[in-house]
């Protein structure tokens, strides 16, 4: 199986937004949006019409990562400007599994992102709805942060869910994902990883997303997981 790696925006340049989607396109595979709405986090960053924007003009995928109340109302709409995963965060949503189900139907992978203090086990019922579990290694609201290593026995449960479903669920971590901490992660159980600022505050964007997939295979070729 492959690994993904998926580039978060949020360390970028906005100012140049498209040129550095391009940086990272020869070896992304997906292109994280971070959304955030002053409410569900304290921070605000872009909304709709900017991920239109770019999707329209990128051609790697883009998985967008909503950190917005009311993921209800709002993530259906960020599958039908064209984002090809939409995570909504479960500690924001209503009906959780209505939210899948209609981020499927409007064309996208439905993800479910759970923050650190947020248990797994209340929300193992669901994992049939989704095509992604992201574990935050990190509070969500901000790039740079450092990564919490004790948040890695819940990647570690939730790869056992997904062995046991024997469904082919991506795992993604997000939040100080490096080359210090990816071979951990990779290790515990996570398949699909999000880095911004290890890409983007680098030189060479595209290479450091280079590195971080071979940390990462190595991981997970000896891991007790096996990349099944
Ligand atoms: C934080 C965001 C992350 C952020 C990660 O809430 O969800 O995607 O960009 O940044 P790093 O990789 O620098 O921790
Ligand atoms: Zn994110």
């Amino acid at each position: 199986m492959g690994i993904r790696i998926s580039p978060s925006i949020l360390s970028a340049d906005f100012g140049h937004l498209v040129d550095e989607c391009e940086r990272v396109a020869q070896t992304a595979d997906w292109l994280h949006v971070d959304v955030m709405d002053n409410h569900f986090v304290p921070n605000l960053t872009i909304g709709l019409p900017v991920v239109e924007a770019i999707v329209n003009q990128v051609s790697t995928p883009v998985d967008c990562h909503l950190m917005i109340s009311d993921a209800d109302r709002w993530a259906p709409s960020f599958a039908e400007a064209g984002a090809k995963s939409v995570t909504f965060h479960v500690e924001a949503a209503a009906n959780p599994r209505q939210v899948a189900r209609d981020i499927r139907a409007a064309g996208a992978r439905a993800g479910m992102a759970i923050k650190p203090g947020t248990n797994l086990a209340d929300y193992e019922d669901l994992f049939s709805e989704l095509d992604m579990v992201l574990i935050m290694t990190v509070e969500p609201g901000f790039g740079g942060q450092s990564f919490m290593a004790d948040q890695l026995p819940k990647v570690k449960r939730a790869r056992e869910i997904i062995k046991n479903l024997d469904t082919d669920i991506w795992l993604q971590v997000d939040g100080g994902v490096s080359l210090d901490t990816i071979a951990m992660c990779a290790e515990a159980g996570a398949d699909t990883f999000v880095a911004g600022s290890a890409v983007y505050n680098t030189s060479d964007p595209s290479a450091a997303i280079t590195n971080l997939r071979e940390l990462a295979n190595k991981s997970i070729d000896g891991s007790w997981w096996g990349g099944c």
